[in-house]
């Protein structure tokens, strides 16, 4: 903390005053796992349900916003760490807004999803393991990322040789390699319903 000599202002709209004009809950469905596995399509796919039901969103994605806000981060674990802090700041501050967020990002620290979790209210962080085998992952390689780590082109790869720490108690998980796109994006929505995030 290198900021010193500053106030918290209260504003006079409410995150809750927010929620009731849009007539839903607000939280993050933090999608996690390796790349290729599928967090950027399944969180599109969701959104779009989302949208079409009234909802109101946003996505941060890994790759988008390593283009802007976090440019200036590689992936070492201490890069690799302060991206997902300060996106979880940012979510935090559009689930204020009322928004339900989707991010996107490899996650790979079991600590700092935590970090991200204990950052939010109870309840308005939701864990999305988006389950799929290295195997597989590097099979569909779609960016042929995999191919470039195994040749040694890209050292401290998620999967390959830098780690990546599975959840042990996120609130959804969704295997990409065994379920449908549209199975994955039904299990999380009828999540939302059943938990009163927003109406059926
Ligand atoms: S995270 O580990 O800090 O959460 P993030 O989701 O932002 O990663 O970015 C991952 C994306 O960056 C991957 O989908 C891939 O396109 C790209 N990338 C480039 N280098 C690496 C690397 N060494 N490990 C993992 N992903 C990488």
């Amino acid at each position: 903390m290198k900021s010193t000599n500053i106030t918290w202002h209260e504003a006079q709209v409410t995150k809750q005053d927010r929620q009731s004009l849009t007539k839903h809950k607000s939280a993050v469905l933090w999608f996690t796992g390796l790349s290729g596995a599928g967090k950027s399509t399944v969180s599109v796919a969701v959104e779009k349900e989302l949208h079409q039901r009234g909802i109101h969103t946003y996505i941060l994605d890994g790759d988008n916003v390593r283009h802007g806000l976090n440019k200036n981060l590689g992936f070492s674990p201490e890069d690799r760490t302060e991206n997902i802090r300060r996106i979880g700041e940012v979510s935090k501050l559009f689930v204020d807004a009322g928004v339900v967020t989707l991010t996107a990002f490899i996650s790979p620290y079991r600590e700092d999803r935590d970090m991200v979790r204990e950052l939010n209210n109870e309840g308005e962080f939701i864990e999305v393991y988006v389950k799929c085998s290295v195997d597989e992952c590097e099979k569909r390689d779609p960016k042929g990322l995999y191919k470039k780590a195994r040749a040694g082109e890209i050292k401290g790869f998620t999967g390959i040789d830098a780690p990546y720490e599975a959840p042990e108690n996120p609130e959804i998980v969704v295997e990409t390699d065994k379920q449908s796109l549209e199975e994955s994006v039904n299990q999380i929505i009828n999540y939302l319903i059943e938990k009163n995030y927003i109406n059926a």
